[in-house]
């Protein structure tokens, strides 16, 4: 597989967190289940434009799946120690029987801007292996498949180790048909090391639980893809209703309340507050009260 180098902005399109009110389930997340049930959608449903997490009564378009590069990616052919490789195997599956580490199977949906999920998407997957290691002169733990018709994705693989100087996180670039490439990286919850490593961004989280033999993950991206019945996405600023308590740059403890938007929010997670992780934005650090 020969990816492009440029990037692109996709959208995150995660649904809530565990344990998010369910009066915040969002349109998309309804289709996500819906889509997962192989129910017929109705056309109002699938033409109108949905917010990934929040909900908001003017509706909106999809927020971007925030692009993330550690700087070993795109690899310049000079450089020693590339982390991303071209060329990986298309298979959904990155482990055999006798692989070592922790089960992880990652599922979700790629959409674009109107919330319908894109077929034919490219997504190549790379990360370290259980003791925080990238092979780089084979292909272990690199693969690369293809959303089916219904934007749908399943990736078999373990849990990354760690290494230093960075939190637990997977690569993956994100390839709808004729479109840039979005290169980004995929976080697991309750990581200690998500409050230090600069590249995290919450909103690139995954649903993650345990299940026997592992854990399942799920995470929904959302590309830069106009489809019929998007309405033009003229800004890459979030919903901003602004107005609260809230501020980008401020260090919050789990625990701390804050008002956004005429919301009350609780900090869920010890982090300092950065332009685009407005509560709203960020389930997985802020619970409306
Ligand atoms: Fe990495």
């Amino acid at each position: 597989m020969d990816a492009p180098m440029d990037d692109d902005r996709g959208t995150t399109g995660r649904p809530p967190a565990d344990g998010a009110d369910p009066r915040h389930l969002s349109r998309k997340t309804v289709l996500r289940a819906a889509l997962a049930a192989g129910v017929a959608l109705p056309a109002a449903l699938m033409g109108v434009p949905a917010l990934a997490r929040t909900v908001g009564p003017d509706g909106g378009p999809l927020d971007l799946t925030p692009e993330c590069d550690d700087g070993d990616d795109p690899t310049p052919p000079q450089m020693e120690g590339p982390y991303f490789k071209p060329n990986s195997p298309r298979r959904t599956s990155l482990v055999d029987a006798g692989t070592p580490g922790t089960r992880l199977t990652v599922t979700g949906y790629v959409f674009g801007l109107a919330c319908q999920p894109l077929g034919n998407v490219l997504l190549d997957f790379w990360q370290a292996d259980v003791n925080g290691v990238y092979d780089n002169t084979g292909f272990r733990f690199r693969g690369h498949q293809f959303t089916d018709a219904g934007g749908a994705f399943t990736l078999t693989t373990i849990v990354p180790g760690l290494y230093p100087g960075r939190t637990r996180h997977l690569h993956v670039k994100v390839q709808a048909p004729g479109r840039p490439v979005l290169t980004t990286q995929l976080y697991f919850p309750g990581e200690p090391r998500n409050n230090t490593d600069s590249l995290f961004d919450p909103r690139l989280l995954m649903v993650v639980r345990n299940v026997t033999g592992g854990r399942e993950a799920t995470f929904d991206f959302v590309l830069n893809v106009t489809q019929t019945g998007t309405t033009t996405r003229t800004s890459t600023t979030t919903s901003s209703p602004g107005g609260g308590t809230w501020a980008a740059g401020t260090s919050y403890a789990i625990g701390a309340r804050v008002t956004y938007g005429g919301t009350g929010y609780s900090c869920l997670q010890a982090h300092l507050a950065q332009p685009g992780w407005e509560p709203p934005n960020v389930p997985a650090l802020w619970r409306a009260e």
